[in-house]
């Protein structure tokens, strides 16, 4: 069964990476390319939702929670496959509300920033993934010069969190204005 979670975890990782560059494209190019990104982009959102719905939950079956959770290297390999997981979700959620007009204005720095962070998150995922299955790759080196050693933990000081909320709740209060404004 392990071997299902190695081979269904490629459905995410493969849309996740397509769906990141389809928001890059459809933002700084433009011409035929950037509009079929933009065009294409939620069915490819929606195909990454179901492949890492189905990743998590394999990956769940698979391995007892007493076991993913004794390890540092499991646990936060779980923990960056479920903020990915969210990531996507907001992103889907916000370009299929948008529609045509996900990319206009304002709304694409959105999805770049959230692509990027989602990339960030489910590249972390897979190599942790490597980690645990014995095939480490140089890019544990690159999330060791940012601070984060792969077999600690990861956890956020609580001034991040603190910072994170504040900035949550701006951003809330910047969207609940806004639509008074235009509503
Ligand atoms: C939250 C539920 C998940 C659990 C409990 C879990 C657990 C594991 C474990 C224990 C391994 C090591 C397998 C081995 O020893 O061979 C592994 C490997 C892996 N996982 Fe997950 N995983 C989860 C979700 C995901 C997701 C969503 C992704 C996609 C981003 C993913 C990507 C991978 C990859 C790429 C490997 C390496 C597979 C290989 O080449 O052998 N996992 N996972």
């Amino acid at each position: 069964m392990n071997g299902t979670h190695a081979m269904l975890s490629h459905f995410p990782v493969g849309f996740w990476a397509l769906a990141t560059l389809m928001i890059l494209v459809g933002t700084f190019l433009s011409g035929r390319w950037a509009e079929l990104s933009r065009a294409a982009l939620l069915p490819v959102l929606v195909l990454s939702l179901l492949g890492g719905l189905a990743a998590i939950v394999i990956g769940l079956l698979v391995w007892p929670m007493e076991a993913n959770l004794a390890s540092p290297l499991a646990r936060n390999h779980m923990l960056m496959a479920f903020w990915s997981l969210g990531i996507f979700s907001m992103i889907t959620v916000l370009v299929w509300k948008a529609g045509d007009t996900a990319f206009e204005g304002n709304r694409r720095w959105a999805l770049v920033i959230l692509a990027l962070t989602g990339g960030l998150m489910f590249s972390s995922a897979g190599t942790l993934g490597g980690h645990l299955s014995g095939a480490s790759t140089a890019f544990s080196d690159v999330l060791g010069l940012m601070g984060w050693e792969v077999y600690t933990t990861f956890y956020s000081p609580l001034w991040v969190i603190s910072v994170m909320v504040i900035i949550g709740i701006a951003l809330g209060a910047l969207g609940l204005m806004n639509l008074r404004k235009t509503g």
